[in-house]
């Protein structure tokens, strides 16, 4: 398997746990894992797997981070490499917006097909999700505000589902 690079926004620290059980679960040999905020687009571009994660703030919006990074990001092409998205969210206190900051960086990426690792939504509760699209989520989906239980569950179901189609 070709190096993955995991880049991760997080303001509470909870999207950058669940960035570290991704590496963990790939295998520290076959990714790094960065936090946006200090990352350079020539560090984006080395690798041929790119993981990105985000939480969800205010309606529709990315972590703080994120809302500045992307516009670096989009500018590189990203064409030939494989990306998959994770997002955070809290659907007890959120339903009407649960992970839309997922969704909100799904939109932004201007290449879709390169997309991988979409996950169901079944077991989530919620009434809208912009990370929501034709019934499924556009990558995984993880509340640890309100089902904490489910997290190492849930990212290593995802990183099995992932790995093979990984470069
Ligand atoms: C002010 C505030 C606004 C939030 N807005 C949303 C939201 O619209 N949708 C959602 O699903 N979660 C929302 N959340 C929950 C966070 O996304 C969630 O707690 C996440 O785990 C935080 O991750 P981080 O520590 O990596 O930033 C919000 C949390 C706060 C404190």
């Amino acid at each position: 398997m070709k190096k993955t690079g995991i880049f991760f926004g997080s303001s509470l620290g909870k999207t950058e746990k669940v960035a570290r059980l991704i590496q963990e679960q790939l295998g520290k040999n076959n990714a790094d894992i960065f936090d946006i905020k200090k990352v350079t687009p020539g560090t984006v571009l080395k690798y041929d797997n790119l993981i990105l994660g985000t939480s969800a703030w205010g309606i529709g919006d990315m972590q703080d981070d994120w809302e500045d990074f992307i516009d670096t990001l989009v500018e590189l092409d990203l064409s030939e490499k494989k990306i998959a998205l994770f997002g955070l969210g809290d659907q007890k206190k959120y339903p009407e917006s649960f992970a839309d900051g997922l969704g909100t960086l799904y939109c932004r990426l201007p290449v879709k097909t390169n997309i991988i690792g979409a996950w169901p939504v079944k077991g989530y509760s919620y009434y809208c999700s912009m990370a929501e699209k034709e019934g499924v989520f556009v990558g995984l989906v993880i509340d640890d505000d309100s089902q904490p239980e489910l997290t190492h569950s849930r990212v290593s179901e995802w990183v099995k589902q992932i790995s093979g189609e990984l470069k």
